[in-house]
């Protein structure tokens, strides 16, 4: 669905992405590991056009959006949650999923489906996002992201400096947006009720790619179809998400 050939990317001098290719298939999740330096940030701006590339293409289904405009993007249905969230501390909950619905048409509404995915948001819609926690910041900052209805939902460390509980929340809901249909073997019987409910609320809508960007091993691990490992810029292993172990990613990571 998303398509990169021979991405290449500078800042200044320094050669920060080399020569990347990859894809990110429909309806699964592809994880993209690294250290702390070696360019996912970078890339991710490339992807969503915030930065130009310098020279390389992308494809978005058929269309080449190697030119377009971040707000032509957005408008296409590629949804980026940036590393560090930003919201908008100023505006309310509800303010800041509203914003999410700018690209839809008018008298779009916030789908229920962010609410069945983090019901905190719910009871604080009123509440200025600047106040939430980082936790509940991000997972406002993902409720923002999928009022877009995205075709593609980008997410760069979502679990950065957050608290287990809710980085189990987020991954949940990646599973189910990905319209993973086996679910978290420990998940209650109610909860895979209300899981399979917002499964078919969100296939009603069309099926979605995610890109994770992730440094939580475990995490990357338990929610990859896919994985793409990247060392100073270039992506040095890839594979499916199941094999990660048996490939070496956590110690190619550690090294
Ligand atoms: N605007 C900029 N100008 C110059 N160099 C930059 C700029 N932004 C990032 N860099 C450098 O480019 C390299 C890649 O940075 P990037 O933010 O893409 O890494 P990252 O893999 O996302 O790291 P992290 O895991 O810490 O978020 C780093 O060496 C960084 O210092
Ligand atoms: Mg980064």
């Amino acid at each position: 669905m998303l398509s990169v050939q021979n991405l290449n990317q500078y800042y200044g001098g320094s050669h920060i992405l080399r020569d990347l290719s990859f894809e990110v298939p429909m309806g699964q999740v592809t994880t993209l590991l690294g250290r702390n330096g070696v360019g996912k940030t970078t890339l991710m701006k490339c992807l969503m056009g915030l930065i130009p590339a310098k020279n390389g293409t992308m494809h978005f289904g058929e269309r080449d959006i190697t030119h377009a405009a971040p707000h032509v993007r957005a408008s296409m249905g590629i949804a980026y949650v940036p590393q560090g969230r930003e919201i908008f501390s100023l505006l309310t909950v509800e303010e800041n999923l509203q914003m999410g619905l700018a690209t839809q048409p008018r008298g779009a509404r916030i789908p229920d489906l962010v609410f069945e995915l983090f019901p905190v948001l719910k009871n604080m819609l009123g509440r200025r996002g600047g106040d939430l926690s980082g936790g509940q910041q991000q997972q406002l900052a993902i409720g923002r992201a999928l009022a877009m209805n995205p075709t593609i939902l980008i997410l760069d460390e979502p679990t950065e400096g957050i608290q287990p509980s809710i980085i189990k929340d987020i991954g949940y809901a990646i599973r189910v947006v990905a319209q993973r249909r086996q679910l978290a073997a420990s998940a209650a019987t109610d909860e895979r009720a209300e899981v399979k409910e917002a499964i078919r609320k969100v296939a009603e809508t069309g099926s979605v790619a995610i890109l994770l960007v992730e440094q939580y091993y475990d995490f990357a691990r338990d929610l990859a179809d896919h994985y793409l490992l990247m060392e100073r810029g270039e992506i040095i292993m890839r594979g499916l998400g199941c094999n990660m172990d048996s490939d070496g990613v956590r110690e190619a990571l550690a090294v």
